[in-house]
């Protein structure tokens, strides 16, 4: 698997981890957040399968233009993405009996991960949220959330449904059809994305 990531990403990379089979059962959801910037660097997740009665159930996931994504995937499909960047989670709830996934998790060769989860906290001032509570203050408050609650590592935005304000305009995509540059999705047997 290593050699698709490294096409993808265009760097070379250090498996690690590997998670899975995970199989979320009915009711399922997986709160937004995004993963360790020391080792998660450039992530994929290989849909296995699904039951056959069960809802479609989408990968939700923020690009770099802040679009909210839905990616639904089939049987077979890899979803390549920056894990440790790009928002990602599960927020809807699954209705079905099972389905199930492989995440693959990698790091560029050389990568100093010492720190940066220190450093990436003090990127943000301590009077973030000071912008969300006054419209006018913040060129990011148009069309967001009010409020936001920290769930451990992950948040919801209670008053959206799904406790997401993305998903009232995201934007849908069938698996086999998308191809950005931050979230990429691949059949397994080529690459179609660079
Ligand atoms: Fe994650």
């Amino acid at each position: 698997m290593r050699p698709l990531h490294e096409a993808w990403s265009g760097v070379e990379l250090v498996p690690q981890t590997a998670y899975g089979l995970r199989i979320y059962r009915n009711q399922s959801c997986l709160l937004m957040h995004t993963d360790s910037p020391e080792t998660h660097v450039i992530s994929s997740i290989l849909h296995i399968d699904h039951d056959e009665n069960s809802e479609p159930w989408p990968l939700v996931i923020e690009d770099f233009d802040g679009n909210t994504n839905e990616v639904f995937l089939e049987s077979g499909d890899i979803l390549f993405y920056e894990s440790s960047k790009l928002l990602h989670g599960r927020p809807r709830r699954f209705n079905g009996e099972w389905y199930s996934s492989i995440f693959l998790h990698y790091y560029p060769k050389g990568w100093d991960g010492e720190g940066l989860k220190l450093d990436s906290h003090y990127r943000i001032p301590e009077t973030w949220f000071e912008n969300f509570s006054s419209p006018s203050k913040s060129k990011f408050s148009k069309g967001g959330s009010e409020f936001l609650q920290m769930m451990g590592t992950s948040f919801v935005e209670p008053f959206y449904e799904d406790g997401v304000s993305g998903l009232k305009n995201s934007i849908k995509h069938n698996a086999r059809s998308v191809k950005t540059d931050q979230a990429c999705v691949q059949e397994e047997t080529g690459l179609t994305c660079s």
